[in-house]
């Protein structure tokens, strides 16, 4: 079965990121051949200083690497590195309906954010089905927020295979329930752009601030708390704790006087401990980034011979050859 699956590299990772999409695709990767890429044309849409790109894309690199990807199994690349997907992106454009990318959740979003309506940004759904078909990727594992972009590509294939003849595999979304939308430290979806994120290898001082200010409800410490399915410091705590500790957690909330303060402190050192292996890890990388740059030289030229067996299926099925 062949997996892919890109992230912008337009900030800091989060662990929103980690766990909705970061960990189920390298768990998908060990059942199948995985295409892992870093999307830094679509960065483009929300970055503008150069420099910047850069080393968000290299940031990214180093994270991905960090958290457990293998380079001898996955292909990792840098879409830029593809660029026979803006060449799709072109052809896939002229099947693709604009009130489809009008009513995208993602482009509204956006333009609420206050992002300019650029095509760019209009047609990024149409450069991630790009991104998908060109290397015939069957199984797609994203956060929720992509369900809408998966639905996109599959029309897109679907419309192409009807049109010119069976050229693409339709694409479904893998999306893990239980982390499906991580909530940040405001309680709204973890996002870069809400500034509510936990950085999955922030500072440790500036994450203990975040940390202790996770919102929460006002009951007193002495009270057993109630409605603990609502408690965003306690939902990111299971994620980062076995299930034994995370009831026991529980337990002490609910039997009272046991306040959300130790609550969260217990948060900060379990969420240190969880990625100290892969702060270790990024820390050897940065040393050696001759390695890193190979890696992704080398996960290009296997991009590369892909995307170019399907444009040239895919340029003769529409007469461009
Ligand atoms: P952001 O919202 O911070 O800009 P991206 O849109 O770059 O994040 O998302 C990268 C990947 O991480 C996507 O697959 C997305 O669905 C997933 N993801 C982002 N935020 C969350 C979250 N809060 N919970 C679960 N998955 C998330
Ligand atoms: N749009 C995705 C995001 O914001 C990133 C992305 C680009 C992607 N191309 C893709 C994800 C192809 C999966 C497959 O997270």
């Amino acid at each position: 079965m062949r997996i892919l699956s890109g992230i912008q590299p337009s900030g800091k990772l989060h662990i929103g990121n980690y766990f909705g999409m970061m960990r189920p695709a390298l768990e998908l990767a060990q059942t199948g051949e995985a295409f892992y890429f870093i999307a830094d044309y679509h960065a483009l849409t929300s970055v503008e200083n150069p420099a910047e790109l850069r080393r968000n894309a290299l940031d990214v690199a180093l994270d991905f690497l960090a958290c457990g990807l293998d380079p001898g199994r996955t292909v990792f690349y840098r879409q830029s590195d593809v660029p026979q997907v803006t060449e799709l992106t072109w052809i896939l454009a002229n099947l693709t309906p604009v009130p489809m990318l009008e009513n995208a959740h993602s482009y509204k979003d956006k333009i609420t954010q206050g992002l300019k309506p650029n095509a760019g940004l209009f047609t990024y759904p149409v450069l991630m089905a790009a991104d998908i078909l060109i290397v015939q990727g069957e199984r797609v594992p994203v956060g929720k927020d992509q369900k809408q972009h998966l639905e996109m590509t599959r029309d897109l294939a679907g419309a192409f295979n009807r049109k010119y003849g069976e050229v693409f595999r339709l694409p479904e979304a893998s999306i893990r329930d239980a982390v499906a939308v991580l909530p940040g430290i405001d309680g709204r979806k973890m996002s870069k752009s809400y500034d509510n994120t936990l950085e999955i290898f922030g500072d440790e001082k500036g994450t203990k601030k975040k940390v202790m200010g996770i919102k929460t409800d006002s009951q007193p410490v002495e009270a057993p708390k109630k409605d603990l399915d609502q408690n965003i410091a306690l939902q990111l705590y299971k994620l980062v704790v076995p299930a034994e500790k995370a009831n026991g957690m529980e337990g002490r909330l609910t039997a009272g006087g046991y306040g959300y303060g130790e609550l969260k402190k217990e948060l900060f050192v379990s969420l240190m401990d969880y990625f100290a292996p892969m702060r270790q890890k990024r820390a050897e990388l940065v040393k050696n980034l001759d390695y890193v740059h190979e890696v992704l030289r080398k996960g290009a030229a296997r991009a590369n011979a892909e995307a170019d067996k399907t444009m040239q299926r895919v340029r003769e099925a529409v007469g461009l050859r």
